[in-house]
């Protein structure tokens, strides 16, 4: 388990140790493991954070910004309060006479002294990629240790946990973020400087209670990050797109380009991902749409996810990969590698930006190029955005059907102007009417998602390409999000996906690929049954 881990399981329910007698050396062991049982720590210990800079708790926008937690309460359920700094028997007893400065103020001076200090010490060492994890945690753990020893200040139980819990984030872990990071309901986290985070929980925006104590903490983070990933952030390489460990997508931009400090943009994705189950779940799909859908993807039609930012293309990108059968080879292709195929037979790209002297980059379209020469069953695009579409394209009309993709757009019919637009801008010089054939055959149907007003992500559209009437590319509705339904009194929305009735043309074909399909998917009137 991971230092900082530790810390917290031993502040936690599960590990309520008596940290008045844990002893420096028990923190350079990793500490705690053996520590005493004894008195429990007060029930809001494990919430209480200082300097408001460790807690996950978030107040809705617009709310009160970034306002620190309470002090602790003094004298609770049994514990040893006034502990000092250092532990032993003389400080077993509260303390007679209150401390001069209150606690937050010395300590906030205190973490801020050993944070600099540690930093100092540990130096370049923080960011050197070459150094093994494990080398580095022996090394904070080294420093660490030191510096509680040298800690001149009184120092309650909870207090030194909570510092060194604090001081652990920081330097091996994702400082303030770190509990975000850990706190598995927020999907999204966007510090727009060090002052001000935000997070996203259940699909709307909150202010977090968190924050960096200044722009050089927060660039101490960010430089963590991408060190890990052998990558580094500076004024001439000002933006980077990174991953954690935990797959989670992270963009860093610093100023001259970020105008008003660093800012830093994390899209967690769950260590599970998202399943068709949990979908239906989160009434984003319907088990009608589920089985058109599952149908299409076994008939090898090609399907194009498209929906506004972070509304959930990638994941359900995701999900209807999960219905392509396990003997097909498949090559996914990505600008940072997010989809978690299932399927054993799966080749992952990633494109790579330029270095510093601009060069060495391998873009998506090469990447789709190599990957025609790679005897793919199925071509996945994380996304698709510029040139690369038109050979995208192309290798769905030349032998790769059933290839999926994404896209940014509003509506279905948007997905297709701008799929338009993209292979006008790759620079051929091809009729407008030419490139419109040329996805009017190669895509068969666009999903399209929606998030809503409600913070729920919904497919609002299942649309079929139908092809082509004059030089206008057909489309037709097979199942449509009824706004008509309204709200409720929370605001959530009431209607669901309903079929149109109209069922697509391309279904006529499953029966002849033994690809079942039962009819009432398009009935109108669905009852709200589920097969799963
Ligand atoms: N149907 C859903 N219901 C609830 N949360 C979802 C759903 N789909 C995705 N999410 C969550 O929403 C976030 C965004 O998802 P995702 O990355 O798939 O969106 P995206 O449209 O691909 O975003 P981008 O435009 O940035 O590429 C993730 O944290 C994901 O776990
Ligand atoms: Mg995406």
């Amino acid at each position: 388990m991971k230092l900082s881990e530790r810390l917290r399981a031993a502040q936690g329910e599960g590990g309520r140790h008596r940290v008045d007698q844990i002893s420096a050396s028990q923190v350079e062991e990793g500490v705690a493991d053996g520590a005493a049982e004894g008195a429990p720590l007060p029930a809001d210990t494990a919430e209480w954070r200082p300097f408001g800079t460790g807690s996950a708790r978030t107040t809705p926008v617009p709310g009160p910004t970034g306002t620190p937690g309470g002090p602790p309460s003094d004298s609770t359920s049994g514990v040893a309060t006034g502990g000092a700094a250092v532990a032993g028997p003389e400080h077993a007893k509260p303390s007679p006479t209150p401390r001069p400065t209150g606690p937050s103020e010395a300590l906030v001076r205190f973490k801020a002294e050993a944070r600099e200090e540690l930093f100092t010490r540990l130096g370049g060492r923080l960011t050197d990629s070459g150094l093994e994890e494990s080398e580095l945690h022996k090394l904070v753990r080294r420093e660490l240790t030191a510096l509680v020893h040298g800690a001149e200040i009184a120092l309650k139980p909870e207090e030194r946990w909570q510092l060194i819990a604090d001081l652990t984030d920081d330097v091996l872990g994702y400082g303030p973020l770190q509990k975000l990071l850990e706190d598995e309901d927020v999907t999204e986290i966007m510090v727009n400087g060090y002052a001000d985070v935000y997070i996203e929980r259940d699909g709307r925006l909150h202010r977090a209670e968190v924050q960096f104590t200044g722009e050089d903490h927060l660039r101490r983070v960010i430089e963590r990050i991408v060190s890990r990933v052998g990558r580094r952030i500076d004024e001439s390489s000002p933006l980077v797109d990174a991953r954690l460990e935990d797959g989670s997508r992270v963009n860093a931009i610093v100023p001259p380009l970020s105008v008003d400090g660093s800012a830093l943009t994390i899209r967690k994705f769950g260590k599970v991902p998202l399943t068709v189950k949990d979908l239906i779940e989160k009434e984003s799909l319907s088990p009608s749409m589920v089985a058109l859908l599952e149908a299409a993807v076994r008939a090898r039609l090609s399907v194009l996810v498209s929906g506004g930012t972070g509304t959930g293309k990638t994941t359900l990108l995701n999900v209807l990969s999960s219905f392509i059968p396990g003997d097909e080879r498949i090559v996914t292709i990505e600008d940072a590698v997010e989809l978690q195929l299932q399927q054993e037979h799966v080749v992952r790209l990633e494109a790579r930006p330029p270095n510093i002297e601009g060069r060495g980059e391998v873009t998506i379209r090469d990447l789709v190029r190599n990957a025609l020469r790679m005897r793919p069953d199925r071509i996945i695009v994380g996304e698709v955005r510029g040139a690369e579409s038109l050979d995208m394209l192309q290798a769905m009309n030349t032998g790769h059907e059933g290839s999926l993709s994404t896209l940014h757009a509003n509506t279905p019919r948007d997905a297709i102007s701008r799929l338009e637009t993209m292979v006008l801008m790759g620079g051929m010089d091809l009729p407008l009417r030419a490139i419109r054939e040329q996805i009017a055959s190669a895509i068969d149907i666009i999903v399209h998602l929606t998030r809503l007003r409600d913070g729920t992500r919904r497919v609002t559209h299942v649309t079929e390409v139908q092809g082509m009437e004059g030089d206008v590319i057909t489309l037709q509705d097979a199942f449509v999000f009824d706004y008509a339904a309204g709200v409720d009194h929370t605001g959530r929305f009431l209607g669901t996906t309903r079929p149109t009735g109209v069922r697509p043309g391309f279904t006529e074909h499953f029966q002849e690929l033994g690809i079942e399909l039962p009819e009432h998917v398009f009935e109108v009137e669905l009852p709200r049954r589920s097969r799963w």
